[in-house]
């Protein structure tokens, strides 16, 4: 099978099992429930939810128990996105080719669609089997830590206080870490999870994924200098116009591209206990450096 037919019959069961979990367009009140399906059925790629999905299925061959834990992990990250670009944070007019929740709901409603993502994901994560080495309480747990002030919200509080200012390769380092890297690696870890990973199994897999996270960042900023917003979907060039912290910024963008594809090497070396079994999550790791959007 080729890999786009991979990643779209992946991205499909996402798709159909996030319209069973949220509540339809005419529950009360509709406002909201039309709101959070407009920004999660606007045409994001699905990367956590299918890294999620692959991991398991390179362990155990099977995705059941890590659907509802794939899904809530789409839910948490859509919310970000639409809180990442309300007014008082990136101010952003486009999101995955459509206009932005707030620039639709307004302002308010699009604060409480986020929510309403980010709460209903720890409804829908508790929905599948758990596995024997991790019941529903550490599931749990690694999706609050991971989306939480010690992760993606710490990585987006520093990622704020960075505009404008000149700071450390480190600290840069600590923003991708957290706004990105920690979803992306616990989106593999939930997944190792779910197919009841060994510690071992689990070690390797959080290596691949953090190296993966911080590797989709430093592309997340190359692609916000070098493509246009039609092709992101996305508005382009907002990176420099907010004097954000990036990585074309501290390095240049040779250096950024260098440093893509040396975290990604470093993706790929984690792999290497699974052997020939790991060719998906290999594929992936090749497919995010070539992106274009
Ligand atoms: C965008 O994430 C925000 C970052 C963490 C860089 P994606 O590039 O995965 O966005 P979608 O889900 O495809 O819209
Ligand atoms: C966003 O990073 C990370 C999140 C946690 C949402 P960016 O601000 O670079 O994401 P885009 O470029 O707006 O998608
Ligand atoms: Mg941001
Ligand atoms: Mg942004
Ligand atoms: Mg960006």
């Amino acid at each position: 099978m080729d890999f786009s037919t991979y990643w779209s019959a992946r991205q499909k069961k996402v798709d159909a099992a996030l319209n069973r979990f949220l509540p339809a367009a005419g529950v009360r009140p509709k406002t909201i429930h039309q709101a959070m399906r407009y920004s999660i059925f606007a045409g994001g790629k699905r990367l956590r939810p299918v890294i999620c999905l692959a991991t398991a299925e390179v362990l155990h061959g099977k995705i059941d128990n890590a659907l509802p834990l794939a899904c809530a992990l789409e839910c948490i990250h859509t919310y970000s996105l639409i809180h990442d670009d309300l007014p008082a944070m990136d101010n952003d007019d486009f999101r995955r080719g459509k206009p932005t929740s707030h620039k639709v709901y307004g302002e308010g409603m699009a604060i409480l669609a986020g929510d309403g993502l980010l709460t209903i994901a720890f409804e829908i994560a508790t929905m599948g089997k758990a596995s024997a080495r991790y019941p529903h309480a550490t599931l749990i747990r690694e999706l609050a830590t991971a989306s939480g002030s010690q992760g993606m919200v710490g990585g987006q509080v520093a990622d704020l206080e960075g505009e404008g200012k000149k700071i450390s390769p480190a600290d840069l380092r600590y923003i991708h870490e957290n706004k990105t890297a920690a979803l992306i690696a616990s989106s593999i870890r939930l997944g190792a999870m779910s197919a009841n990973a060994t510690p071992k199994q689990l070690a390797h897999l959080t290596d691949f994924g953090q190296s993966l996270g911080l590797a989709f960042q430093v592309i997340d900023d190359i692609l916000d200098v070098t493509q246009t917003t039609e092709k992101l979907g996305k508005s382009a060039g907002k990176d420099i116009a907010a004097q954000k912290a990036t990585y074309p910024a501290l390095l240049g963008l040779e250096k950024a591209k260098k440093e893509a594809d040396r975290l990604t090497a470093r993706a790929r070396a984690a792999l290497k206990p699974f052997g020939k079994n790991a060719a998906p999550l290999e594929a992936i790791a090749d497919y995010l450096l070539k992106r274009e959007n």
